[in-house]
């Protein structure tokens, strides 16, 4: 704990739904006693199906949203109740990458105003030359040109946009930044450019990184270690390692069911996962994710497991009842390689491998490499400039 720059303890965020005159609204509770740490200089990811909270808990930690309950520290201090000068100042401090490349860019600004525009707000005491040589060096680092100051965003591909973002991510010099599926927006073969330009960041700057996926690609080649969210709740954490080589939690063995790894050349256990994630207006009584558990069995539909030491140290926890029990018993080995349902995942993961093992510095440079896209789209400018934060 002793080096923790984000720590949350016990958030919940409810939303109320569906109020009428004659209908009282309805609580959904999207992120439901969520507990986390984050290390200075680590790589957080948090994965889980489509609508399990993993926005939610983001927009919380980012302070773009207020937790219902709960409370959040940065750097020791506390952060979910400030406003104004405070609020301002931890913006310095931890910034924000959009999913959407497209439409999280006001196409109004040129990419020297929007990558400028935090550097103004944060560092009002630089004049105008330096703001601007700053900006030409906050492009480079991502792998574009300083010329590119005078364009606006609809001339750029996909990946050249999210380049941008993160430019304007880094202006403040913060020490955390929080993705949002930053590149599931993207063309695979760019995604991982993107993901590169991330992690080379991370290491040149030091930073700390938050990273909200469901493709467990993504997460496998960029985290150090993995939260696996289920309806609102952590059910399991630990090093990334371990939550791929040791899942302990039979929700994170159903999702890593579905891909295979081929770096360890070993079978494994699989766990189909069926069934929808239940409604987080109506949880399930006790462990909530008995409606879809193979192992459920009745203590499962009364209590609700903690999250709780998962018997591999290293911080590696799993909230279900029978962890160590269902780890031996999970019987139903196969070969992953043969896996007919991985072909997709299979070219991802290859795909990601080659392009971290060969890992290049992209950036500064004054000519077009294969690692930039030149091809401007012809995707028209998405009016909608929903969030900057500056
Ligand atoms: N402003 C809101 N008002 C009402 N319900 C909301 C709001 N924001 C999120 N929700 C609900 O909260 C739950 C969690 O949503 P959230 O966007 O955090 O999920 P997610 O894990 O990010 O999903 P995805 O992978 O699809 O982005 C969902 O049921 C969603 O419908
Ligand atoms: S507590 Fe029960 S339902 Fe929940 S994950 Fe464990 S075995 Fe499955
Ligand atoms: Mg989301």
């Amino acid at each position: 704990m002793t080096d923790s720059i984000l720590d949350a303890r016990d958030l919940t965020r409810d939303f109320m739904v569906g109020g009428s005159l004659f209908k009282a609204p309805k609580r959904l509770r999207a992120v439901d006693g969520v507990s986390l740490s984050v290390q200075a200089g680590e790589t957080l990811a948090v994965v889980g199906e489509s609508g399990c909270g993993k926005s939610t808990l983001a927009r919380m930690l980012m302070r773009l949203d207020r937790p219902t309950s709960g409370e959040m520290l940065f750097e020791r201090q506390q952060i979910d109740q400030i406003e104004g000068h405070a609020l301002t100042a931890l913006r310095r401090d931890m910034q924000f990458i959009f999913q959407d490349p497209f439409s999280s860019l006001n196409p109004r600004m040129s990419v020297g105003g929007l990558v400028g525009e935090p550097i103004e707000t944060h560092m009002p005491e630089l004049s105008a030359k330096e703001r601007r040589a700053k900006v030409g060096t906050l492009l480079a680092q991502v792998g574009l040109r300083p010329e590119h100051a005078d364009r606006y965003p609809h001339e750029f591909s996909g990946g050249q946009r999210q380049r941008i973002g993160i430019a304007r991510a880094l202006a403040s010099g913060p020490k955390l930044i929080i993705g949002d599926e930053p590149v599931s927006a993207l063309d695979v073969s760019v995604q991982a450019q993107v993901i590169n330009l991330l992690a080379d960041l991370r290491d040149e700057l030091g930073l700390t990184l938050i990273i909200i996926a469901h493709d467990l690609a993504v997460i496998r080649h960029m985290s150090d270690r993995v939260a696996v969210m289920y309806l609102g709740r952590i059910v399991e954490e630990g090093e990334t390692r371990q939550i791929f080589e040791n899942p302990r939690h039979p929700y994170t063995m159903a999702l890593l069911s579905a891909i295979p790894i081929p770096e360890y050349g070993r079978s494994r256990n699989t766990i189909a996962l069926t069934g929808e994630m239940p409604s987080p207006m109506a949880p399930p009584k006790g462990c909530n994710f008995n409606t879809r558990c193979p192992f459920a069995r009745e203590a499962c539909h009364i209590d609700a497991p903690d999250l709780r030491d998962a018997g591999s140290g290293r911080g590696h926890r799993a909230a279900c009842h029978f962890t160590e029990e269902i780890a031996q018993q999970a019987s139903v080995t196969t070969n992953v390689a043969s896996n007919p349902r991985s072909d997709g995942a299979r070219d991802r993961f290859a795909l990601y491998a080659d392009a971290i093992a060969g890992r290049t510095r992209i950036r500064p440079q004054t000519t077009p490499t294969k690692h930039q896209e030149e091809r401007p789209v012809e995707r028209a400018a998405t009016p909608s400039h929903k969030e900057t934060l500056t």
